[in-house]
Order: structure tokens, then C-alpha cells, then sequence
């Protein structure tokens, strides 16, 4: 590189001038990107799109400010474009841009595993670096059938999902979830795997407010599967703690626990999918210790750099990483990895992350703000409509009733009215509206996220 290449790399600010310029080619450009999980054609007619984003807000092209509640995609924890995670990233990717960790290392993965070991519940201290939610699902679950075979148990190769569980879009993560359009179209998947019965009832729980209180019988699902299969089988049991996918499905009292129980008499090891509920979303770093609940894996992204750059991470108990520890030191001790692995700029922005979630205690604010939070999710009930409502943590689902033969219809119009004209970013899956915002809320945002979302059901019905 001459000292002239040096000079023309882009500053922050000739970035802005970059995008501006790019911007004139939109039209022509909307052709190419294959958007995912969108419908194209119709995105392409009446396009939603986003320029910038700083704390609780998002900018579009042209010049709206939207308030965001959703955490862009339950990512960003701690609000946007945070001057520790940017600066962070900014002096990484001058100081150095790649690094293999193939029996190679650089101090940024260690230093950063070492930190999120520190708050995550004992005994998972033992940090491996995937890119996304969907890798860290895909790894936990090799990781528990190596686990066994490593201990002379290598019939165990079942793996147990649960119905509306999204551990996303591996063939793995597809084959153990339950979300039936993500799977429908890519058989055959995994071989070997079965499914708990989920547990949204609202019937039996309606307008629950925090847990549901009925329902903890549905774990003994596993006792049945065990009674099917035999639990010489059995591998793994993976479940989110909290779903969110599928529409915000929360575990009724005691059902985790009970799950962790049959899990622990069975020699099955328990995966907990944290992708969404890890790093502060319901009130702890993770929504294990929230619970009281442990696994033996733990899956997280998102929230772990901010959203900022692609990074996953599946902790792992002292237990099953001992078990890989056993044979020749000069032996590779698992045979799985990703170019990415440990990418500095992700570790640098997964610090940067975590400083903000630490110097500003925003793993607290869920429980703090939570019972606000409930208040205004629940005074949404008796709009048209309405069928439900749930909330835990910062985290909160109103369910609306489908339109006649047109399930999500109504869904999705809620979702294009909330951005379009009420400057609310909200998620929705089918008829559901999901709303995770930045743990940076105030009240104030609570209140306009209250407000703005009645107007769009009451404009929707
Ligand atoms: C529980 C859960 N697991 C896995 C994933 C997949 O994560 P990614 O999209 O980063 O692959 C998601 C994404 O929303 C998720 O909610």
C-alpha cells in the first residue's frame, strides 16, 4: 500500500458522501439483493428503508425519524451506533483486520471469552466463536453428539426440538426447530429428531402478565419422548428459554426447571437458545440465571456485539469441554470451526459491547422498567382485535386475531402502517406484533411505543 492508497482510505466522513453517491443508484440496484425472509417484489414496489441510527432511533432515506422497538432484529441491546462499540471497531480494523484462530491465535477471542465467561452462569466458562445465531445452534448441537461419543456413548445421536421453536436456518437448527415454513421446503432434514409440544395455551393463560401460570406439566413431554425412544438415544434437548420467533412464547413457572430435572435423570444434555434473551434482555445477562435455571449449552449472537458486527458464542460447561480434553494434547480437540472464528473486529466490538452493557447497567433495566413495561403493554388489551397479550422482561407480544383465510394479513399491514405512519419500528410473525427495544428506553419511549403502537392496531382493525 503507498502512502497515497493510505490517504484515500475512507474517514467517517467521506463514508456518509460514499453512501450519498451509492444512493443515486438505488432504483437500478434493487434488482440485485435477494433480501432474506422478505417478500422481494412487493418490498421493491414500497420499499422501508433505513439510512442511519443512533440510541433509540432509526433515520429513513428520506429523513423520518423512527423509533425503534424492536432492537433492529433483538440485537441492539444497548441502542445504536454506541460511541464505545464504533470506536472500538474503528482503531481494530486500523490496528489489524484478520487473524486465523486455526492453531493460530491473537489476544482479542481470549480476552473477550474470559469476560463473557464472567457473566455467564456457572459452570458454562468456556466460550467457542461461531458468526450468528444459526452457527452457534449448528455447533451445540455437534457439540453434543461428539460429547457423548467421547464418553463411549455414541448411540446417544437423537437430538429433541420443540413445536414453534426457531433456532435458525441451519440444517441442524431447522431440523430441531419447529416453525413449519422454515422447514417444509428443505427436506429431508436431520434424521433422528423429535419434538416437545410447545407451550403457548392461551386459552389456559390468556393475558398473562410475567410467566404463565399454568403449564409446567408440558415438560414431562420428555418423560413421553423417553418412554418413545429410550433415553440411550438421546443426545440433546434444545428449547429458547423465551421464543420469539414464533411470536413471543414464554415458559409457564416451573417448567424449566422440571425440564432440567428429566434432562439430568436421563443423561440428556439441555441446550438453552439465548440468541434473543441473552445479554440483558429479561433482567440478567442471561435469561438462565433469571430463571435459575443452567444448561450444559448455551447459544447467544445478536445482543453479544450490539448487532454491530456478525458474531455468535455457545458456552460450554466445565463438564462437556472436559470431556473433549481427555485424549493426546497434540490431538485436534474438535474437529469444527469457522474462518471467522474469534474475527477481531467482532471481538472488538463484543468488548465495546459489553463495556456499554456494564458502565451503564443495562442488564438491570429490564427488571427496572419491567412492571412500567407491563402496565403499558397490558392498557393495549380490549383495542380491536386484541386477542392476547404477553410480556417478561423487556420483551412484550400483542396477538392480534387473523383475518379470515388470510393469516399474518393482518399482521403485516400492522407492520407497514406502525413504520409508514406511525414512526414505530415494530416485528411481527404471523398476527403477532413482537417488541424488544434497546434497553436504553425510557419511560418516555415506553409511553410513545404505547401510544404509536394503539394507533396502528386501532388503524389496522
Ligand atoms: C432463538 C434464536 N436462535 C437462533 C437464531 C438465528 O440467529 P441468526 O439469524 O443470527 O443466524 C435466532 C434469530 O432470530 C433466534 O431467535
Amino acid at each position: 500500500m503507498t502512502p497515497a492508497d493510505r490517504d484515500s482510505t475512507p474517514t467517517a466522513e467521506t463514508f456518509g458522501d460514499l453512501y450519498e453517491a451509492q444512493a443515486t443508484r438505488l432504483p437500478e440496484a434493487m434488482d440485485a439483493f435477494w433480501m432474506p425472509f422478505s417478500a422481494n417484489r412487493q418490498f421493491r414496489k414500497a420499499p422501508r428503508m433505513l439510512a442511519s441510527a443512533r440510541d433509540m432511533h432509526y433515520q429513513t432515506t428520506d429523513g423520518r425519524e423512527i423509533l425503534d422497538g424492536t432492537g433492529g432484529l433483538w440485537c441492539c441491546n444497548a441502542g445504536h451506533s454506541r460511541p464505545r462499540i464504533v470506536q472500538a471497531v474503528q482503531r481494530q480494523i486500523a490496528t489489524m483486520d484478520f487473524a486465523p484462530t486455526f492453531q493460530m491465535g491473537h489476544p482479542l477471542p481470549f480476552v473477550l471469552a474470559e469476560r463473557l465467561a464472567a457473566i455467564a452462569p456457572e459452570p458454562l466458562k468456556h466460550v467457542f466463536f461461531t458468526n450468528s445465531g444459526s452457527e452457534s445452534v449448528d455447533t451445540a448441537l455437534k457439540m453434543a453428539l461428539a460429547y457423548h461419543r467421547a464418553r463411549g456413548e455414541g448411540q446417544r445421536t437423537r437430538l429433541i426440538g420443540r413445536e414453534k421453536g426457531y433456532h435458525g436456518v441451519g440444517f441442524g437448527g431447522i431440523s430441531v426447530g419447529g416453525m413449519v415454513n422454515n422447514r417444509k421446503f428443505y427436506g429431508p432434514l436431520l434424521p433422528g429428531v423429535d419434538h416437545l409440544r410447545h407451550t403457548l395455551d392461551i386459552a389456559r393463560n390468556p393475558y398473562s402478565r410475567g410467566l404463565p401460570a399454568q403449564g409446567a406439566e408440558l415438560a414431562d413431554d420428555l418423560e413421553r419422548l423417553v418412554q418413545l425412544h429410550d433415553a440411550s438415544t438421546i443426545a440433546a434437548v434444545i428449547v429458547e428459554p423465551i421464543s420469539g420467533s414464533a411470536g413471543v412464547v414464554l415458559p409457564p413457572m416451573g417448567y424449566l426447571d422440571r425440564l432440567r430435572r428429566i434432562c439430568d435423570k436421563h443423561g440428556i444434555l439441555l441446550i438453552f437458545d439465548e440468541v434473543i434473551t441473552g445479554f440483558g434482555r429479561v433482567g440478567k445477562a442471561f435469561a438462565a440465571q433469571r430463571f435459575g435455571v443452567t444448561p450444559d449449552l448455551m447459544t447467544t449472537a445478536k445482543g453479544l456485539t450490539n448487532g454491530s458486527v456478525p458474531m455468535g458464542a455457545v458456552f460450554v460447561s466445565d463438564k462437556v469441554h472436559e470431556a473433549f480434553m481427555q485424549g493426546p494434547e497434540g490431538m485436534i480437540d474438535l474437529f469444527h470451526g469457522y474462518t471467522y472464528s474469534g474475527h477481531p473486529l467482532a471481538c472488538a466490538a463484543a468488548l465495546g459491547a459489553l463495556d456499554t452493557y456494564e458502565e451503564e447497567g443495562l442488564f438491570e433495566k429490564a427488571i427496572e422498567l419491567g412492571d412500567y413495561w407491563e402496565l403499558g403493554m397490558h392498557s393495549l388489551r380490549g383495542l380491536p382485535n386484541v386477542i392476547d397479550i404477553r410480556n417478561f422482561g423487556l420483551i412484550g407480544a400483542v396477538e392480534l386475531a387473523p383475518r379470515e383465510g388470510a393469516v399474518g394479513a393482518r399482521g403485516f399491514e400492522a407492520f407497514t402502517r406502525s413504520f409508514h405512519d406511525h414512526d414505530l419500528l415494530i416485528r411481527t410473525t404471523g398476527d403477532v406484533i413482537a417488541l424488544s427495544p434497546p434497553l436504553i428506553l425510557q419511560r418516555v419511549h415506553i409511553d410513545q411505543i404505547v401510544e404509536r403502537l394503539g394507533a396502528t392496531i386501532r388503524a389496522t382493525a
